[in-house]
């Protein structure tokens, strides 16, 4: 069915696109492994839909390294695992900020989850038994994270794309979305622009699941792909989903120096050690029961110490040396760390150490989602979100490697089964709803239309700015002074990008359209985070305040609510969910 928006505001280049409208019981937005999970499962009893912006095997699930964690007990050092210590030190690692029911729920899945993926052909690596191979990974002391090579991700992501393909899944691959459509505090859809022919599409549903993955980019420094602007985040906060903790944000601990590609927590796994420039390990002073597996906001604060204090290397970094592994091991279990450092450092780690420093790699907070009830609901009704794109929370303050993986494929799986033991609904033709499509449409034109005609800045160079901001003020030690001009930054930014210019007027794949989207959610993202990192007068996990250095749980044991308001932003706070594990002090 063809729209005939009364009051047409086509731009130049596009009189003869068409609007397009589809149909499905379920919209799933994203196609990373959370996505695919959720679409395989809901494929089978469904008229299902997954958009993508990329095609799905380039999504980012597929630069997870080093593995996902489940309590199978497959080595010697591991045999006395359980779902119950994985729980533990997951919420330990987190802070005591993770919602405890969440995160036990998760661990209990794991041993399944990862059975079923080995059963759907994930070519994980072995041990000599033939059992799944595990690997140490920070906060857990022993090897629990199992692995294929170092391409984990990348071979999960595959595995499931394929299965997605042999149940008929329909991807609409190349489609970014623009906003969510609601009537009545109920979502009825989505509105899309389909990249390659600029057209917009309008998907009607009652049910839409985001799993648009995070949102490091809006840091300049990351391990994030060019594709991690928060599409999904920026859409649901646009209407009126509050975004929880998002002061958290995980520094990866070894980047590559200089590109800031990971390196794998896999490396220190296998038995990769940090040297300052003195040849100290440093490590050992600051968590000398854990040293390199400490989790990873006590890794990349101490790194950034070493660096500050004078005794890291000449522009800021640190040495992971692997040397001693080597080649034989270095070539088995790290072959894709060692093609990194050759074609992006031009060092060989068989030989040399590798020069690393932490950099953003992902988003604790998110889009509120809750666990009781209907799985992941936001409180949106009928609005749903899974893997890094929510906050549900499993992790806290502080992920533990592995966990990611983990997160995304037991979520996706549950949301499915939840939604089809909900059973289908319809949404029913009105004049409200109809409405309320053309008003997001006529508001979309026009905004297209505005960015055309506005002399200000690109989006390049607002996007530009605004990581310089995040990177230099908002990163692994913050300053309330740091942070206070960072949020006047960003707010001078959101007025530069009403203002926002841009030159390139066709439709046909209008990557300058896109950005400025893309933008558009990564502004309010920065903001938010800002904001809340302001507000949390305390330090616990990743969020490290020089002025308030202690956690506090009498007054911030709770998760940071923040909701965009007429008046500006607004922070409420929730209760963590505890009881099951006692609240500690973190030694590692
Ligand atoms: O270091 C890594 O391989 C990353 C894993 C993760 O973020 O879970």
């Amino acid at each position: 069915m063809l729209y005939n928006t009364k009051k047409p505001r086509f731009i130049l280049g596009t009189r003869d696109l068409k609007l397009k409208k589809e149909e499905f019981d379920a919209v799933i937005v994203g196609a990373g492994l959370s996505g695919l999970r959720a679409a395989l499962e809901l494929s089978t009893k469904w008229k299902v839909a997954v958009i993508s912006k990329v095609h799905p095997v380039r999504s980012h699930s597929g630069a997870a390294q080093g593995g996902i964690n489940a309590a199978l007990g497959n080595t010697e050092e591991g045999k006395d695992d359980s779902p119950e210590k994985h729980a533990y030190d997951t919420i330990y690692g987190s802070d005591f900020l993770a919602d405890q029911d969440a995160a036990y729920f998760m661990c209990k899945e794991a041993p399944k989850i990862v059975v079923e993926l080995e059963s759907m052909g994930a070519p994980f690596s072995r041990l000599k038994s033939g059992l799944i191979a595990q690997r140490p990974f920070g906060g857990a002391g022993f090897p629990r994270t199992c692995y294929a090579g170092d391409r984990t991700g990348h071979s999960l992501l595959n595995t499931m794309y394929e299965q997605c393909i042999r149940e008929g899944v329909k991807f609409f691959d190349e489609h970014f979305l623009i906003d969510l459509i609601k009537v009545e505090g109920r979502i009825t859809g989505i509105l899309t622009i389909d990249i390659a022919i600029g057209r917009l599409v309008v998907f009607r549903t009652p049910y839409v699941v985001l799993a648009t993955g995070g949102f490091g980019r809006i840091y300049k420094r990351s391990t994030n792909a060019i594709i991690n602007t928060g599409d999904g985040v920026g859409a649901a906060f646009r209407a009126g989903v509050p975004m929880q903790d998002c002061e958290f944000v995980q520094f990866h601990p070894t980047t590559l120096y200089g590109s800031n590609i990971l390196i794998t927590e896999g490396a220190r796994g296998e038995g990769g050690l940090l040297f300052n420039k003195n040849h100290e390990r440093f490590m050992s002073k600051v968590a000398p029961s854990a040293e390199e597996l400490a989790p990873r906001d006590i890794v990349a604060r101490a790194i950034e110490r070493e660096v500050r204090e004078g005794r890291g290397f000449e522009g800021g970094y640190v040495h992971l040396d692997l040397t001693h592994l080597g080649a034989e091991r270095i070539k088995e279990r790290l072959p894709g760390i060692r093609e990194i450092c050759i074609y992006f450092a031009g060092l060989d780690p068989i030989e040399e150490p590798i020069p690393v420093q932490p950099a953003q790699h992902y988003s604790m907070g998110g889009i509120a989602s809750k666990i009781d009830g209907d799985f992941c609901e936001t409180p949106l009704q009928g609005l749903y979100a899974i893997g890094e794109t929510s906050c549900i929370s499993v992790h806290g303050a502080n992920r533990l490697g592995g966990n990611s993986l983990l997160e995304t494929a037991v979520f996706g799986r549950f949301v499915a089964k939840m939604l089809l033991e909900k059973g289908k609904q319809v949404i029913l033709e009105s004049d409200d709803l109809r409405k309320a499509e053309i008003q997001i449409i006529e508001e979309t034109e026009l905004l297209f239309s505005q960015w055309h005609s506005n002399q200000g800045k690109t989006p390049a160079v607002i996007r530009e700015e605004m990581g310089d901001i995040l990177d230099s003020k908002v990163g692994v030690y913050r300053k309330r002074k740091e942070l206070e001009d960072a949020y006047k930054s960003i707010i001078k930014l959101q007025e530069e990008f009403n203002e926002v210019h841009i030159e390139t007027k066709k439709r046909q794949f209008n990557y300058g359209l896109i950005r400025t989207l893309e933008l558009r959610n990564m502004l309010d993202i920065g903001e938010v985070t800002t904001y809340a990192a302001l507000w949390r007068k305390e330090s616990r996990g990743a969020h490290y305040s020089l002025d308030y250095t202690r956690r506090n749980d009498k007054d911030f044991l709770v998760h940071s609510l923040v909701f965009r308001t007429k008046d500006g932003l607004k922070l409420e706070t929730k209760s963590v969910k505890t009881g099951m594990f006692e609240i500690k002090e973190r030694v590692y």
